[in-house]
């Protein structure tokens, strides 16, 4: 794999850096196999648009159809690992001294590759919740027939406990992230297309405070413009790069599995 040249101020402003914030998309799982939503669904799932799937009419429309989409990414998902991208940004975790990472996926590979500070801006696929109380549920039976699970506690259908187009994101995981971002001194932006709002103002906030932008991505965005500095590469490949350019003396973890 190509690797990339990462400019000595800028590592150096990371290492001095004590307040950073990570915003991410679905690009940084793109090397763990996890399709990115401009990418064209696989599979049975070719013929639908995510943004026909993920709306609250969908679900009203035909509550199993989407049920069974998030259940096989679920499943999709046993088989698959973080990649160095997650693992690199793990590492920042534990490097930086006031650090946020606020992710727009719903994959939970962060979680696994060890970031803790961490926000779910459009939730987890891993949990389900009653679609009337929206309390989370550990466990359900998926029945046969055309109908998601019942919730155990109202018989309200359980729905996956994650963001759908038209509905508002977690309010204190936005209000975290905005904050975090308005205070930060760098802020990355990795491997997000930057078109959804409101995770989409976030770098907006951060580079009105005066942060200084990086965006890591192999594809041109609108944010591509006002980014201080473009790592024009996957995440796998830049943030490992950036990591080692800026704390060359941390040890180096051997990668989550
Ligand atoms: P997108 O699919 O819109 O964009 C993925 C971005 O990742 C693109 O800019 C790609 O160029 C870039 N990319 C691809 N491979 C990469 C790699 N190896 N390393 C780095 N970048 C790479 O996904 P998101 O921007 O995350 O919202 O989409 C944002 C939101 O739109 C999602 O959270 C979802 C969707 O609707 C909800 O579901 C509410």
């Amino acid at each position: 794999m190509r690797a990339i040249e990462i400019p000595q101020d800028l590592a150096l402003t990371l290492r001095r850096a004590t307040r950073v914030v990570v915003l991410t998309g679905a690009g940084i799982s793109a090397e763990s196999g996890v399709p990115t939503f401009r990418d064209a669904q696989t599979g049975l799932w070719a013929k639908f648009d995510p943004r026909e799937l993920a709306t609250p009419s969908a679900f009203a429309r035909n509550p199993r159809l989407v049920w069974d989409w998030y259940a096989s990414r679920r499943e999709a998902l046993a088989g698959i690992v973080p990649n160095p991208g997650h693992v690199a940004l793990a590492r920042m975790d534990a490097l930086v001294h006031d650090f946020l990472l606020a992710t727009q996926n719903v994959d939970g590979l962060h979680e696994r590759a060890g970031s803790r500070r961490l926000v779910e801006l459009h939730g987890n696929i891993a949990r389900v919740k009653c679609s009337r109380e929206h309390r989370v549920v550990a466990k359900w039976e998926t029945p046969g027939g055309d109908l998601p699970p019942p919730c155990p506690h109202c018989g309200a259908l359980l729905r996956p406990d994650v963001v759908w187009f038209e509905e508002m994101l977690p309010e204190d995981a936005l209000a975290r992230a905005e904050r975090a971002a308005r205070r930060a001194e760098v802020m990355l932006v990795v491997g997000t297309s930057a078109e959804v709002w409101p995770a989409a103002a976030l770098p907006r906030h951060a580079k009105a405070a005066g942060a200084r932008l990086v965006e890591v991505n192999p594809e041109a965005t609108p944010l591509s413009e006002v980014a201080d500095d473009v790592l024009r590469a996957r995440a796998g490949i830049a943030l490992p790069a950036l990591v080692a350019a800026a704390w060359p003396d941390a040890p180096h973890a051997a990668p989550a599995v």
